[in-house]
């Protein structure tokens, strides 16, 4: 069996890459993200028409490219030609939709860990998990890895076709029902909104044998407030900023 990911864990996780500072999911944002010294990155990842993983956080196109319509409805030799980073600023013009496996090979380079978050069509989750299994049977990964996802449906997929992959279970707000939730996601995590940060909870969560991830923290004394109430990590778009905040902080 593969080790934890959790153990791997570091406080900080670039969301998205340096998402704050570069387009979100591309290959400029995760390079910045390691240039600022993160160890681990988030990326989301979906399936394109011809059932390839792609790196992209919506569902549909408009947001993050110069295309519109839904992912899951072009091809990859469509996402291909999209500019995937005009939109945050004309110097990533150049940037292209990655592939999961562009990602890997980028990441191993990189030596970055990786939480890949499964945002799913609804209804096309095992074609997205499979197309994940795929990838990384072309691009054996080097690094930490860890999948995470909203949908149930996506994890129990992850449990069935790469069940040595630590999971975790984002949610918006920590549920009443947390450990049953957990369980019946065969999840080593919870991973929520800062705004549904609970002290109480979080002991209760930790005590119980689980990990806690918060997103999206910006701000740095935030961070450090909610890694000593015993968040295991935070996710966020400014790496280097929390990063040189934390570097002053008590082991
Ligand atoms: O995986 C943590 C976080 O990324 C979940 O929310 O919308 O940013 O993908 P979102
Ligand atoms: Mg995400």
């Amino acid at each position: 069996a593969s080790p934890d990911a959790y153990e791997y864990l570091p406080p900080v996780i670039a969301h998205r890459g340096a998402s704050g500072s570069a387009p979100e999911n591309t290959r400029a944002a995760i390079a910045l993200a390691a240039h600022q010294g993160a160890r681990w990155i988030e990326v989301d990842v979906t399936i394109s028409a011809d059932g390839i993983a792609v790196i992209h956080h919506d569902a549909d196109l408009a947001r993050c490219s110069d295309g519109s319509g839904l992912v899951i409805q072009k091809r990859l030799a469509e996402l291909k030609q999209l500019d995937a980073g005009s939109w945050y600023a004309a110097e990533f013009a150049q940037e292209r939709m990655l592939t999961l496996t562009e990602l890997l090979v980028l990441a191993n380079q990189l030596e970055l860990g990786l939480n890949l978050e499964i945002k799913p069509t609804i209804g096309r989750e095992p074609e997205t998990v499979w197309a994940m299994h795929k990838a990384l049977q072309q691009v054996p990964f080097e690094q930490a890895l860890l999948f995470s996802s909203f949908s149930i449906h996506a994890l129990q997929a992850a449990r069935r076709h790469l069940p040595h992959v630590t999971r975790g279970l984002n949610v918006e707000a920590i549920p009443a029902d947390w450990q049953h939730r957990l369980e019946e996601a065969d999840c080593a995590g919870l991973h929520f909104a800062r705004e549904f940060f609970d002290a109480q909870a979080v002991k209760a969560i930790r005590a119980a044998g689980y990990h806690c991830m918060v997103f999206t923290v910006n701000d740095p004394d935030d961070a450090r407030q909610l890694l000593q109430a015993g968040v295991d990590a935070v996710f966020t778009d400014f790496p280097q900023r929390l990063l040189q905040h934390l570097q002053g902080r008590a082991p």
